[in-house]
C-alpha cells in the first residue's frame, strides 16, 4: 500500500485542480494488481448467483480506512461469468442505505430487468431476476443507474465486469487471472481525509481524479508470466477518456470491442476508450527479457500498468486469429436511411438530448422489436467548441455505419453499445433492440448522465 509519503503530495491534489482535468500519476509499481475473483454459482438456492451492493472499506493508504462500496465485497465486484446462451437466475439485494439499481450495461436483456432508473431496489430489499446470455461472446459489465445518482455510487465503488464465454475454445488467452486479464480503468479523488467524498469533490462537468487505480488497486504492477497475454480493459471512469499504449511504443493487437470479436484483429499502437467503452487486445511479451521494463501508460505517458515480466519456458503458442468472411456492413444496410436523430448538447448541468433533459414519464422514441433503423448522433458544437460525449444505448449491440460520412475505422467494426462522438461530430449507426421494454439511452459522462443527458426509447 501507498505510505505516507504518497499521501502528502497526492491527496489533496484533485481539490487543487477542480474544474480542470487533473493528470494522473505515474504508477509506483508497489502493489500487485488485484484480480477480481469469477462469482460461483449457488448450490441448493432457488438462484445461481447472488449479487450484493454493499457498503465497505478499503485501505487505499496504509493504516487509513476509506468508506467504499461494492458487490459481495467492499469494493468494485466479482467477475459474473455466463456461457454464450446460458440463462441464469440473479437474486440482486441492496444492502446500502440509499436505492440502487444493478444495471447490466451491453447485456441484451428486457427493459424490466435492464435497471436503469425504473429499476430502483429500496434499502434492504431482494428480487430473483432470470439474465440470459443470447448474445456474442463479450466483456461486458454492470454497475448502477439511480436516477440522479449513478456518477457518486460508481465513484464509491460499483462496479464489475460480466463476460460472455464462447461455447468451444477460441483459441485465445483464456486462463482467467494467468494470461486472460479483466483491466478495470478508473481514476480517483481522495479528500485531506483520504476519502471518496464525492458530493465535495465532484465536478458537475464529470469528476476527473489525479490518482489513478486499475481494478481498485493503487500503484499496480502486473506480473506477467505467459508469453502472449489478454487484456480486457474497460474505461470504469466517470468522465475521462483514456488513450492507452505501450511505454516501448510496439504495437498490440486489438481483438474485440464492447460488444464481441471484431471483423478482423488490428495491430496498432494506440487505442482510446471513452467513459464505458471495453476492448479487448493481445500483447506479446515473448521477446521481452526481464531487465527490460513495460508499462501501459496513457497519452500523457503517465504509467497506468508496469510489467513485471517473469517468463517461465511455456511455448509460444501464436493465437488463431479469426479473419473476416463476410463485410462488416453489407451494401443494403449501408444504403438504409436515418430514421432517428440525437442531437447531444451542453455541458456541466446544461446538457440536452434533442434539446430537452431527462424526464423518467416521457417517451422519446419508439422502435419496434427486431427492426433495424438508423440512428444519426450529432454532437452539436457550443461557442466553446464543445466537448466529447460517450453515448450509449441500452438493450442493443449496435454496429457503427459511419463518422462523418467517412467509413468505420477498423477498430469500430465491431458490434458496440457506446460511441465517442467528437464534437461536431455525426456517427450513423444501425440499431436493433432483441427485447422489448423501456430503455434509456445517455452520455456515460456519469455526471451528464445524472444531469439529464437522457432519453428513453420503447421498443414494442
Ligand atoms: Cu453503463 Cu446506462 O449505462
Ligand atoms: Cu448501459
Ligand atoms: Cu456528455
Amino acid at each position: 500500500n501507498r505510505g505516507p509519503g504518497g499521501m502528502n503530495n497526492r491527496g489533496m491534489g484533485g481539490m487543487m485542480n477542480h474544474g480542470i482535468a487533473p493528470l494522473l500519476d505515474s504508477s509506483q509499481g508497489i502493489n500487485e494488481l488485484s484480480i477480481p475473483p469469477v462469482l460461483e454459482k449457488q448450490q441448493g438456492e432457488e438462484f445461481d448467483y447472488e449479487v450484493t451492493a454493499q457498503q465497505g472499506s478499503t485501505e487505499f493508504f496504509e493504516g487509513i480506512p476509506t468508506d467504499t462500496y461494492g458487490y459481495n465485497g467492499d469494493l468494485l465486484g466479482p467477475i459474473i461469468r455466463l456461457q454464450q446462451g446460458e440463462s441464469v437466475d440473479v437474486k440482486i439485494t441492496n444492502d446500502l442505505d440509499e436505492p440502487t439499481t444493478f444495471h447490466w450495461h451491453g447485456l441484451e436483456v428486457p427493459g424490466d430487468i435492464d435497471g436503469g432508473p425504473h429499476g430502483e431496489i429500496e434499502p434492504g430489499a431482494s428480487q430473483i431476476i432470470t439474465l440470459e446470455a443470447d448474445q456474442p461472446a463479450a466483456t461486458l459489465w454492470y454497475h448502477p443507474h439511480v436516477h440522479e445518482a449513478t456518477a457518486e455510487q460508481v465513484f464509491k465503488g460499483l462496479s464489475g465486469m460480466l463476460l460472455i464465454d464462447e461455447p468451444t475454445d477460441s483459441g485465445l488467452p483464456n486462463d482467467y487471472g494467468i494470461d486472460d486479464i479483466p483491466l478495470i480503468f478508473q481514476d480517483r479523488l481522495f479528500d485531506e481525509n483520504l476519502q471518496l467524498n464525492y458530493k465535495r469533490l465532484m465536478d458537475i462537468d464529470g469528476t476527473m481524479g489525479d490518482i489513478s487505480m486499475v481494478n481498485g488497486t493503487l500503484d499496480p504492477k502486473l506480473t506477467i508470466t505467459e508469453p502472449v497475454m489478454r487484456f480486457r480493459l474497460l474505461n470504469g471512469a466517470n468522465a475521462r477518456n483514456y488513450t492507452f499504449r505501450l511505454s516501448n511504443g510496439a504495437s498490440f493487437t486489438q481483438i474485440a470491442s464492447d460488444g464481441g470479436m471484431l471483423k478482423e484483429p488490428v495491430e496498432t499502437d494506440t487505442l482510446t476508450l471513452a467513459a464505458s467503452e471495453r476492448a479487448e487486445i493481445l500483447v506479446d511479451f515473448s521477446t521481452m527479457t526481464e531487465e527490460q521494463s513495460l508499462a501501459l501508460i496513457d497519452d500523457e505517458g503517465a504509467e497506468l500498468l508496469p510489467f513485471d515480466v517473469e517468463l517461465g519456458d511455456s511455448p509460444v503458442d501464436s493465437a488463431e486469429l479469426r479473419t473476416a468472411d463476410e463485410p462488416f456492413l453489407s451494401e443494403q444496410e449501408r444504403a438504409m436511411p436515418v430514421t432517428k436523430k440525437i442531437e447531444l448538447f451542453g455541458m456541466a448541468e446544461m446538457v440536452t438530448i434533442n434539446g430537452k433533459t431527462f424526464d423518467m414519464d416521457r417517451i422519446d422514441l419508439r422502435q419496434e422489436r427486431g427492426v433495424t433503423e438508423v440512428w444519426e448522433v450529432y454532437n452539436k458544437p457550443d461557442m466553446m467548441g464543445g466537448m466529447i460525449h460517450p453515448f450509449h444505448i441500452h438493450g442493443t449491440q449496435f454496429k457503427i455505419i459511419s463518422r462523418d460520412g467517412k467509413e468505420t475505422a477498423p477498430n469500430e467494426q465491431g458490434l458496440k453499445d457506446s460511441v465517442l462522438v467528437e464534437p461536431d461530430e455525426r456517427v450513423k449507426l444501425l440499431v436493433t433492440f432483441p427485447e422489448k421494454g423501456i430503455f434509456v439511452f445517455h452520455c456515460h459522462i456519469l455526471e451528464h448522465e445524472d444531469n439529464g443527458m437522457m432519453g428513453q426509447v420503447e421498443v414494442y
